[in-house]
């Protein structure tokens, strides 16, 4: 095992994180839930434009984390920007 594995075995919330959602475009939980945050989305296709999940056979999976994640308006500068 080297450094870097070691590293994020040692840590749940890097474990967690790192698992993989979208198989097909290899989307981690991590990279959904950042996006999800950092701009208030609130559905599959919304995830689809701002990660590289495709959201086809993991669309079930997404609808999950969304269902799980609080909804919070983005920073207004990032609704400005969009
Ligand atoms: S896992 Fe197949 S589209 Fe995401």
């Amino acid at each position: 095992m080297d450094a870097q594995a070691a590293e994020v075995a040692a840590d749940p919330e890097t474990t967690r994180r790192a698992k993989k959602v979208c198989f097909c475009k290899e989307v981690d939980l991590g990279t959904i839930e950042d996006a999800i945050r950092s701009h208030g989305l609130t559905s599959v296709e919304a995830v689809r434009q701002h990660t590289n999940a495709f959201g086809g056979c993991c669309k079930r999976r997404i609808e999950d984390i969304l269902a799980t994640m609080p909804v919070s308006s983005p920073p207004a500068m990032l609704q400005a920007a969009e």
